[in-house]
C-alpha cells in the first residue's frame, strides 16, 4: 500500500532523488566505486561539495562575496553553542518561540548575557509574540519555524544588529529575502535531505569580531578557509542534498515549491476550520506551512481516527511529545495527493460519528 509520509524529521524526499541516492552507493559517477568508499579530498567528492555550496547561494540569491556556506556534522544543535561561541562577545537578544528556541537560549548563556526578548510560553506556544529587535546587541537569534507547536515567522523585521535565524524545518520552502539574515542554520533531515549534515550560511563580516580562543571544529572561519572540509565531512548526507536541491531547482525551485506548499496547507486547514471534530493548535496568522498541529475535540474518537489514519497509508502524524494530538509535517517533498488523503480521512471520520 502507499505510504503517506508526514513524519517530522528524518523525513520524506524525492522518490527520484532516494533512487539517485542509492546508485552513487554501488557506483558514483560510472566510476566503479561507491561513494561511501571514496575519499573527501578526491576531485569527484570536491566537486559534489562545490556545486552543493553554489546551489545553496544560488537557491538564495546570495552572494558569494559576502556569504559562506558550510556543511558541518552535529546538527541545528551543535548551532546552538557555534553561534554564540563564534559570535557572542556581551550580549545577545533571544526569540523564545518553543523548546528549539529555550534549548539555543540555554546554550548562549554559557557565552554571555542572554536577554529573551518576547515569549510565547504563557500559551503553550502557539503563537509568534510581538517583539523589537533591539539595537545595541551582538546578534538576535529567532527559530523561523517551530516544529513541534506548528507555528511560523511570516514577516521578517529588517534590524542593524545581525540576525541569526534557526531555519532547520523551513529551508527552502518559501521564498525570503535571505540577505535580511547574517547566519541561517539548519538540520538537514527535514527539508534539505537525509540526517548527518547541518547547513550554515554565514555572513563574512560578522566573524572574527569574539576575543575568545575557539576551538578549530568550532570556528565558522577555519571551515570557511577549508571550503568546509577542514576534517571529513558528512559525505553522503552532503551529496543526497545536493541532489535534493537539484530537483527542488529542476522543479521551478522555492518560488514554485512555495505555491505548492501554500496549497498543502490551506487544503489541510481549510478541513481543521469547517470539520468539528478537529480544532488547530496554532493561532492562525501564526500557522506554519510545514507543520501543521491540531487536535481531536473530543479524544473519545481517537482509537477510531487512528485506526483509520493507518489503513489509510498515513504514517508520522502523532504530534510531538510535549503537546500531544496530531502533527503532519508536509516537506517539500510531501505531494499534495498525500494531504488530499488526510483531509478525506478527517472528513470520512465526521460522516461516520
Ligand atoms: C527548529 C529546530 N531546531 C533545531 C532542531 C534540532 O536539530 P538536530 O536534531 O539536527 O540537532 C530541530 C529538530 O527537530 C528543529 O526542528
Amino acid at each position: 500500500m502507499k505510504k503517506h509520509n508526514f513524519c517530522a524529521g528524518p523525513s520524506i524526499l524525492p522518490k527520484e532523488v532516494i533512487i539517485q541516492a542509492a546508485e552513487s552507493v554501488l557506483d558514483i559517477n560510472e566510476s566503479g566505486l561507491s561513494l561511501l568508499e571514496i575519499s573527501h579530498r578526491s576531485k569527484t567528492f570536491i566537486d559534489i561539495m562545490e556545486e552543493a555550496r553554489s546551489l545553496v547561494l544560488d537557491l538564495t540569491k546570495l552572494n558569494g562575496e559576502d556569504y559562506s556556506v558550510l556543511f558541518l556534522q552535529g546538527g541545528a544543535s551543535s548551532q546552538f553553542s557555534m553561534v554564540p561561541y563564534n559570535i557572542l562577545s556581551t550580549k545577545a537578544a533571544y526569540l523564545d518561540t518553543g523548546a528549539w528556541s529555550n534549548k539555543a537560549i540555554k546554550e548562549a548563556k554559557l557565552f554571555g548575557d542572554v536577554n529573551v526578548i518576547a515569549s510565547s510560553k504563557d500559551s503553550n506556544y502557539n503563537y509568534i509574540p510581538d517583539y523589537k529587535i533591539p539595537d545595541d546587541y551582538d546578534y538576535f537569534h529567532c527559530t523561523s519555524n517551530n516544529t513541534i507547536y506548528g507555528t511560523q515567522i511570516h514577516k521578517f523585521k529588517a534590524s542593524k544588529t545581525p540576525v541569526i535565524c534557526d531555519m532547520s524545518s523551513d529551508i527552502f520552502s518559501r521564498e525570503l529575502e535571505f540577505s535580511k539574515f547574517d547566519l541561517i542554520y539548519a538540520g538537514a533531515q527535514k527539508n534539505l535531505g537525509p540526517a548527518g549534515a547541518t547547513l550554515v550560511i554565514v555572513k563574512n563580516n560578522i566573524l572574527g569580531k569574539v576575543s575568545r580562543e575557539i576551538p578549530s571544529m568550532m570556528d565558522y572561519n577555519v571551515h570557511i578557509n577549508k571550503c568546509s572540509i577542514y576534517n571529513t565531512p558528512p559525505v553522503f548526507p552532503v551529496y543526497v542534498s545536493l541532489l535534493n536541491m537539484k530537483w527542488l531547482k529542476n522543479n521551478g525551485g522555492i518560488k514554485t515549491i512555495e505555491e505548492i506548499n501554500t496549497k498543502k496547507a490551506n487544503l489541510l486547514y481549510s478541513e481543521i476550520d469547517i470539520n468539528p471534530l478537529f480544532k488547530g493548535h496554532a493561532k492562525e496568522v501564526d500557522r506554519s506551512i510545514m507543520n501543521v498541529t491540531f487536535n481531536l475535540v473530543n479524544d473519545d474518537f481517537k482509537e477510531t481516527f487512528n485506526s483509520m489514519i493507518s489503513n489509510a497509508g498515513i504514517i508520522g502524524i502523532n504530534g510531538h511529545r510535549s503537546i500531544g494530538g496530531y502533527r503532519a509535517s508536509m516537506y517539500n517533498a510531501l505531494p499534495i495527493e498525500s494531504v488530499k488523503v488526510l483531509v478525506e480521512v478527517m472528513s470520512e471520520l465526521e460522516n461516520k460519528i
